[in-house]
């Protein structure tokens, strides 16, 4: 497949993502509906994700005149904070699905006509970008299917023998560890790369030892049967003062039942799987969780360090088991499950130094706060993430379960604020060595 054949099918794949999540899922008044004031209505996305595309790969790559302009303010993320979206005089469903179609029917035709050439279009670059998009946002999505309430909305696909395999009676080590010295953090010559993953730069990391696996809920919940979230010890201030002025006790949409820990996952109820990386816990709980464990949360560049330097080789691997191979097959990504796998799942997944599920399953905190590489240049503009930079947000990792692989590799950056626990985010430990 050529880099266009490619994009038209990644397009392609994309769009029938967005409407599964939309459109074909539920009804009207649930899409216009807002399930929390974190999230926009469903609709909201899905135009939205039209007008991105209509700027990006209609207006500006291909010089083609606007479909509806009237409509850029509605959707303009920085426009409108998402608890306002429900009051915007907003596209109806039918709407929506008609306004992203003809855009996508006009930038399929456009595409034969472009060259992929020039600071835009060259390898595809603005193409990956809006793929990337939808992409991102069909995980927003998912995460607010998460927090509606209700009779289950979606399917829950059949778990298949590969992405439920855990550690398979092997026993795998609690951590392993990373010698020090410099490796190629980031990334100059990735045509899927976003503005925040470059330039390339060489970073010397000390040696520090690493979770081989993310932490579980099973030790996550003996943090919790330990008192750890009454004991002011475990957290750092701005954490105990979210503690105290929230009351959690435990992760997202956990409860007790009986002796029992329940979850609601996507609409269904059911008792929280002892085996699996707990997920929906903020930044605070992570970093609180690792303080009683004796232990911290990674830097950044210590989780890009473990997830993709070839030590042997002396270079990056573009993914953590090598340069290419389908995620698929290495890593539980892209919705095709609606949770985390097993513990040790994917030993094809480890990475060069026997770390596992570093892809996929659950977004990973670090300690890192969300800034500019040295000689970060915003492009193609300065709202994707030069904005966001500043001390307010941490940076996740590796991407969850709910990431499709185009946006799932050691180099992206996440961000969200200390205090988020709706995305699909866990954590693993590190110490110094
Ligand atoms: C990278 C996930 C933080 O959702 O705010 C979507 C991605 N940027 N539209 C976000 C994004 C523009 C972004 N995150
Ligand atoms: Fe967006």
């Amino acid at each position: 497949m050529d880099v266009k054949e490619r994009i038209v099918a990644e397009l392609t794949a994309a769009r029938d993502r967005s409407f599964g999540l939309t459109v074909e899922a539920l009804e009207a008044p649930e899409l216009t509906a807002q399930v929390s004031p974190l999230m926009s209505p469903l609709v909201w996305d899905l135009a939205h994700i039209g007008n991105y595309e209509e700027q990006w790969l209609l207006r500006a790559a291909a010089g083609a005149a606007a479909v509806r302009p009237d409509i850029d303010d509605i959707y303009d993320a920085f426009e409108h904070p998402r608890a306002e979206r429900p009051s915007l005089p907003l596209l109806s469903p039918a709407e929506s699905r008609a306004y992203v179609t003809t855009v996508r029917d006009r930038v399929l035709d456009s595409l034969e006509k472009v060259p992929l050439v020039g600071a835009l279009a060259g390898d595809g670059f603005v193409y990956h970008m809006v793929i990337q998009h939808e992409h991102q946002h069909d995980e927003t999505m998912l995460a607010t299917h998460q927090l509606r309430r209700g009779a289950p909305a979606l399917l829950d696909p059949p778990d298949s023998g590969p992405l439920a395999e855990g550690t398979s009676g092997e026993t795998l080590p609690a951590e392993v560890l990373v010698p020090g010295g410099p490796f190629l953090m980031g990334t100059s010559d990735d045509p899927w790369a976003y503005d925040n993953e470059r330039p390339g730069h060489l970073v010397d990391v000390p040696s520090f030892h690493i979770d081989t696996t993310p932490v579980g809920t099973a030790a996550y919940a003996a943090f919790v049967e330990a008192g750890g979230y009454r004991d002011p010890r475990w957290w750092r201030p701005k954490g105990w003062e979210w503690r105290s002025r929230t009351g959690k006790e435990a992760p997202a949409f956990w409860y007790r039942e009986g002796g029992q820990w329940m979850r609601r996952r996507l609409g269904r109820v059911e008792p929280v799987p002892m085996d699996e990386p707990v997920q929906h816990v903020c930044w605070y709980e992570a970093d609180a969780y690792a303080r009683w464990a004796g232990r911290r949360l990674p830097t950044e560049a210590e989780w890009e360090k473990a997830a993709s330097w070839d030590p042997a080789a002396g270079r990056k691997r573009r993914l953590p088991w090598g340069d290419s191979g389908d995620s698929d097959a290495h890593a539980n990504v892209g919705q095709r499950r609606h949770r985390p796998s097993p513990l040790g799942s994917y030993a094809d997944g480890a990475s060069a130094y026997g770390v596992r599920q570093l892809i996929g399953d659950v977004w990973e905190w670090t300690s890192t706060d969300f800034h500019g590489y040295p000689g970060f240049r915003s492009f193609p503009y300065k709202e994707y993430s030069e904005v966001f930079f500043g001390a307010e947000y941490k940076v996740l990792k590796g991407g969850s379960w709910a990431t499709h692989p185009l946006a799932a590799r050691p180099t992206f950056r996440n961000w969200d604020f200390p205090i988020r626990r709706q995305i699909f985010a866990g954590f693993r430990c590190a110490r110094d060595a």
